[in-house]
């Protein structure tokens, strides 16, 4: 770890965005595979029907397995790139008549149905840079549940409390990633910078060729923010749109949380 790092001042935070546009094609490379939650949205989607809005569903990771299950699925995410791919994929797999992938901002969304399911998973909320754009996103969330409708948040509180300590910079060791749109094997180094008094931890991801390293014009670099989410600001936020939360499970079997859950899976539904 470099010293200047941790002792740079620079209030870099606010300014990056709290996405990487042309980043799918390697998020895809880094994270496509991971199924580590999907059998939990699986029997949420078993539970409570659909259809099923999915918020910042990205390039479908878990909207594909609900839509190859049977259910209907909103797939909703205000990134072109990661739509395309997950359209792409729906239609090799002959989804595109129950998997509609939407381009809206969750801040903002607005659409003609109302649903049983919203699933807001895999930390998908930490992309919202501010809490009063968390507070819009609940709200609608709040607009588009049936009125016995459950929506589920997943999010990692650990990554939190983990920044809760000095700002610090991780660098992650470098290791091999195929990246399927460029048929390339690329060399990938992330690091995350941790900055706990703006509370944000900032992502910077680095592709390079492994032939040739340290060639600038064959080098990818995508950097965002994200803002890990406070169960207790959540909760606040929660009930200031007309939410209420039903239960809370500790991890992907929606088990009752313990003080040893590293996820919160949060079961919201509409106060009556
Ligand atoms: C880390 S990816 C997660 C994708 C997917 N949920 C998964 O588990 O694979 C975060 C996604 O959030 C989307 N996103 C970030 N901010 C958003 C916003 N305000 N509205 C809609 N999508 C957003 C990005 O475009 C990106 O696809």
């Amino acid at each position: 770890m470099a010293e200047d790092d941790n002792q740079d001042s620079q209030e870099v935070a606010h300014d990056l965005p709290s996405w990487a546009p042309g980043f799918a094609s390697y998020y895809e490379a880094l994270t496509g595979d991971f199924r580590g939650d999907v059998p939990m949205y699986l029997e949420m989607a078993k539970r409570y029907g659909s259809p099923i809005l999915e918020l910042a569903c990205g390039t479908g990771r878990v909207a594909i397995p609900l839509a190859e299950a049977g259910y209907e699925v909103v797939a909703m995410d205000f990134d072109k790139d990661m739509l395309s791919v997950g359209q792409s994929k729906a239609k090799m797999l002959d989804l595109t008549r129950r998997l509609q992938f939407s381009k809206a901002d969750m801040k903002t969304f607005s659409l003609r149905k109302k649903f049983p399911l919203i699933i807001a998973g895999a930390n998908s909320l930490i992309h919202l840079p501010k809490s009063s754009d968390l507070k819009k996103a609940l709200s609608r969330c709040k607009s588009h549940l049936e009125p016995d409708g459950s929506l589920f948040i997943a999010f990692e509180p650990t990554q939190y409390i983990s920044a809760a300590g000095k700002y610090r910079v991780e660098r992650e060791r470098p290791r091999q990633v195929f990246n399927r749109e460029l048929g390339e094997t690329l060399l990938y180094r992330g690091t995350t910078t941790i900055d706990p008094n703006f509370q944000r931890i900032l992502r910077h991801h680095e592709f390079a060729n492994p032939r040739a390293p340290h060639d600038a014009s064959r080098t990818a670099v995508f950097d965002y923010a994200t803002r890990p989410i406070f169960p207790g600001e959540l909760e606040v936020l929660i009930d200031s749109v007309g939410l209420k939360i039903m239960d809370i499970a500790g991890d992907y079997e929606l088990r009752p949380m313990t003080r040893q859950s590293e996820k919160l899976i949060y079961r919201v539904m509409r106060k009556k």
